[in-house]
């Protein structure tokens, strides 16, 4: 059976490449697979984060989700702490990580920065809970943008690490889905950067919420090189910022890039910018004018995430019995 587990932190403002990376693209998996959509609340805490921001993000990325497409009554969405099973998982699952691995991530190394010493414990231990995130359901595939592929691979080896050492096969090893073009959206400041949360520049990144004006302001001043677009993809080579903008065009349009470079081809930046701008105010503007609709009746947003709640916990906490017994722990 495929089952599909995938989730975003709230964390900041929701942006663009989140919509094009990730949740754009599971509202069409839906229809094909068994989906469970999460906010990560307790990934969020690894970096210190404000309790009331912290609630009002969390009600933000489910609006967000609602917002795209995502059908509530298919489809679960829930928040993470809700569900206890995801914590013990990953303890089972952290005594039989070695060190080793965790040392490999890159992102780790890149959000504790130079003082690693007083980098907290849960942000070094986050790829484990992550890991227990899709296993404590069995996910088989789990849609994400391309800087979650380690993530994904160190899940991979852990699923194996415990079917190994229990000799079992408890846990099935969960597939990474990276699609498309703007499974990388990069920053509209820096092409060499992606598109973050926490960037401090605003003018990096579109967010869900902005409005109209907003966005068109962002492209018109995106960073760009002097020459004019390239005539083929081979002429994207050390122009990071024209290919993103291609890419992102060519993900808002669900066209190729190909076929996107083709209509731009030889033009100045500022024809593309300028359709760029019409069509994000479009497709953004839409999920973002639903979202403040949504966000406008908190108490419609928290009966969503209760139900939904419910129904991964009887999916999660059988899964966790399981694993518990097989570990030898006595359940009398
Ligand atoms: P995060 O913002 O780290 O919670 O990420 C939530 C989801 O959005 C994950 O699947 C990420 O891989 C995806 N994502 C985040 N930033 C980008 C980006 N700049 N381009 C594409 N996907 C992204
Ligand atoms: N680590 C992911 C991110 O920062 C969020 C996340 C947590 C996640 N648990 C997950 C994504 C499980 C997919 C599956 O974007």
């Amino acid at each position: 059976m495929n089952r599909i587990f995938s989730g975003v932190q709230p964390t900041g403002n929701l942006h663009l490449g989140n919509y094009l990376g990730a949740i754009r693209n599971w509202v069409k998996l839906q229809k094909d697979y068994e989906c469970i959509f999460c906010i990560v609340d307790l990934h969020a805490l690894t970096l210190p984060q404000d309790p009331a921001e912290l609630r009002e993000s969390t009600r933000e990325v489910a609006a967000a989700y609602l917002a795209a497409g995502i059908d509530e009554k298919r489809t679960i969405i829930f928040n993470q702490s809700m569900v206890g099973a995801h914590v013990e998982l990953a303890w089972l699952l952290s005594c039989l990580t070695p060190l080793g691995w965790l040392n490999r991530m890159t992102q780790f190394k890149e959000k504790a920065g130079k003082e690693r010493d007083l980098a907290g414990l849960g942000l070094y231990a986050y790829p484990v809970l992550m890991a227990a995130d899709i296993l404590v359901y069995k996910a088989t595939h789990v849609p994400v943008g391309e800087d979650q592929k380690q993530h994904l691979e160190l899940a991979r080896d852990i699923a194996g690490a415990f079917n190994r050492h229990y000799n079992c096969d408890c846990f099935p090893l969960p597939e990474p889905q990276i699609f498309g073009t703007a499974a990388r959206v990069m920053s509209l400041r820096d092409g060499t950067r992606k598109m973050s949360k926490s960037d401090v520049s605003d003018y990096s990144r579109i967010n869900l919420m902005d409005d109209a004006d907003l966005i068109a302001r962002k492209f018109r001043r995106a960073k760009t090189d002097p020459e004019r677009l390239p005539l083929s993809p081979e002429g994207f080579q050390a122009r990071p910022e024209a290919e993103n903008l291609i890419g992102i065009y060519s993900a808002l349009a669900e066209i190729s890039p190909e076929q996107a470079l083709e209509r731009f081809a030889g033009q100045n930046f500022s024809v593309l910018k300028e359709e760029l701008s019409e069509l994000a105010i479009t497709v953004i503007g839409a999920v973002g004018a639903e979202m403040r609709r949504l966000l406008s009746d908190p108490s419609h947003i928290d009966k969503v995430l209760k139900n939904g709640a419910e129904r991964a916990a009887a999916i999660a906490f059988p899964i966790l019995r399981e694993a518990q017994e097989i570990c030898g722990l006595l359940r009398p």
